[in-house]
């Protein structure tokens, strides 16, 4: 059995402890284990694949990033491939991809990604590749899966970015507006906001009343608390407005959120005369070591896949449906995005303890 490993998307704290857990699971198979570089780049030519062994994936648990590489703008059903005039072509580029695999005798791919790669992991099977997922990202926004890892370092990052940002707010009597990633889905900003015990937080899956953010803010005034700490989530948006987003994308990249923090902050500050800062929190949510929740969570997944690809399940993503790991397939996945359920207890527990969320 010869298995291939490959990291797409955006990358997130906790993908070398999956791909050392399946190296390892793998090896005590003894199955040959090979790496694809830069997501599928690597089978198509444009990257490298190299052997994985053991030593590969010595004292990789806690690092951050992928030893893989990743890269969110390379499916190979919409190759962004530049044309002699300087413009750019999305090519189809799948076949070439599989007869590179057939090629080089590789039996199964375990794929380790978010919602796109979940995608090219879903056109692969169709085309008769035997491919497993295994779910990442730090936005948390899979469907099938309690969490995916990531998402636990990612909200630890912007709850101590919280806890900071108190300190200062409360020495100058200023509003603080914080920006957290998490694209259409507001968990990140969620999580934070209620762990970091945010005054204010807005989320995607529930638009905002500009007067509502600012009464909760002049409340806190009257109450003798003159600063207070608003947690946005880069994809949310004002009842009745649209998202933020930034610039022009790169050919095969989807769009990219934010901007929306200095927005609001400018709005607050004309609103209420209250000074008033504002900050994008950015990459620092997905760089870093990863906790000990999504080492422990990554390395569940990496034997998962292992476990899966010995079981034959083909087209299947292992997911966490706690206590268990279990697997479901992709194609069920695909249907949904998963979004915060405003009626969940974490809204419920904010609204109770004060935490506005605009509306
Ligand atoms: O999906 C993960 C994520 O970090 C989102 O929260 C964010 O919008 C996006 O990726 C940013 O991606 P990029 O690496 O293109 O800046």
């Amino acid at each position: 059995m010869r298995i291939a490993l490959s990291t797409g998307g955006g990358d997130a704290p906790g993908l070398n402890a999956v791909i050392r857990a399946a190296v390892l699971s793998a090896r005590t198979r003894g199955w040959d284990v090979l790496g694809i570089k830069r997501g599928f780049a690597g089978l198509m030519g444009d990257d490298e694949i190299v052997p994985l062994t053991a030593d590969s994936v010595k004292g990789i648990a806690g690092l951050g990033g992928t030893i893989l590489r990743t890269t969110n703008r390379g499916s190979p059903f919409a190759y962004p491939v530049q044309q002699p005039d300087g413009s750019w072509k999305e090519i189809d580029r799948s076949d070439e991809l599989i007869e590179n695999a057939r090629n080089l005798g590789i039996d199964t791919i375990i794929s380790i990604g978010g919602d796109g790669s979940l995608k090219i992991a879903s056109q692969l099977a169709a085309k008769g590749m035997r491919i497993i997922s295994v779910p990442k990202t730090i936005d948390n926004d899979v469907a099938g899966t309690v969490t995916t890892f990531g998402f636990d370092t990612a909200v630890n990052t912007a709850m101590e970015a919280i806890d900071k940002l108190h300190t200062t707010a409360e020495s100058h009597d200023r509003v603080m507006v914080l920006e957290v990633m998490g694209r259409e889905a507001g968990f990140i900003a969620l999580h934070a906001g209620v762990a970091g015990t945010a005054d204010v937080i807005l989320i995607p899956e529930i638009d905002w009343d500009i007067g509502k953010v600012c009464e909760k803010i002049l409340s806190r005034e009257d109450d003798g608390r003159r600063f207070s700490i608003v947690v946005v989530a880069e994809g949310a948006k004002p009842k009745g407005g649209t998202e933020s987003i930034i610039g022009e994308s790169l050919p095969g990249q989807e769009r990219r959120l934010g901007g929306i923090a200095e927005r609001l902050g400018f709005e607050i500050q004309k609103r209420t005369g209250k000074e008033t800062r504002s900050m994008v929190l950015g990459h620092l949510q997905r760089g870093g070591a990863p906790t000990g929740y999504d080492r422990l969570l990554a390395t569940r997944f990496g034997a998962a896949a292992v476990q899966a690809v010995a079981d034959k399940r083909w087209g299947h993503m292992v997911a966490l449906q706690s206590p268990h790991l279990v697997c479901i397939p992709i194609d069920e996945v695909l249907k949904e995005v998963k979004k915060v359920d405003p009626s969940h207890d974490v809204v419920m527990a904010a609204r109770m303890t004060g935490i506005s969320f605009g509306d």
